[in-house]
């Protein structure tokens, strides 16, 4: 991307039945969402995230990457040693995707979800946000 860097900001969440959720989104300049992951703290000490999704025409451009870092230090910084994502097995974009950031698949749920973990990293690279043009 050229321009500036885009904004995530975070909104913490009470969900029914769910716990403390929290919702980042990455904004552009004009303050428009252009991708948004749900974090949540699940026990073990494992983050987990859910509902990762970048708009279409900002796809491939590492905002994915710079939106999971986030999640990966808000969980680092709850006392999670994990950041852990359910996967179904069709969706093999989103696979490929996590396989590039180093997730790897722990186990299989019975309905062929899958689930990916990875440690969560040491500390928050600069180079999430680097985004290419
Ligand atoms: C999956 C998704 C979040 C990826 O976001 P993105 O912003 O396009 O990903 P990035 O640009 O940050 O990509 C990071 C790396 O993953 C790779 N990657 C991204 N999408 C990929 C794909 N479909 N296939 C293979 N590799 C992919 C990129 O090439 C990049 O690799 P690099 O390190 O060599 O440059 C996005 O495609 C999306 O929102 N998909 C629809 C919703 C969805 O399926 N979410 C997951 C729910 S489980």
């Amino acid at each position: 991307m050229s321009g500036p860097i885009p904004t995530i900001n975070s909104l913490a969440l009470v969900m029914p039945g769910q716990g403390a959720i929290t919702l980042l989104t990455m904004t552009d300049a004009l303050g428009k969402v252009i991708a948004t992951v749900q974090v949540q703290h699940v026990g073990l000490r494992v983050g987990n995230f859910a509902r990762l999704y970048v708009a279409d025409s900002y796809r491939q451009k590492g905002y994915g990457r710079a939106l999971l870092g986030a999640a990966d230090k808000l969980a680092r910084h709850s006392g999670n040693e994990a950041l852990s994502c359910i996967v179904p097995p069709s969706n093999l974009q989103a696979q490929a995707f996590y396989r590039r950031l180093g997730f790897a698949v722990v186990s299989v749920w019975e309905d062929g979800d899958l689930l990916l973990s990875r440690p969560v990293m040491k500390e928050a690279a600069p180079a999430d946000l680097s985004l290419k043009p």
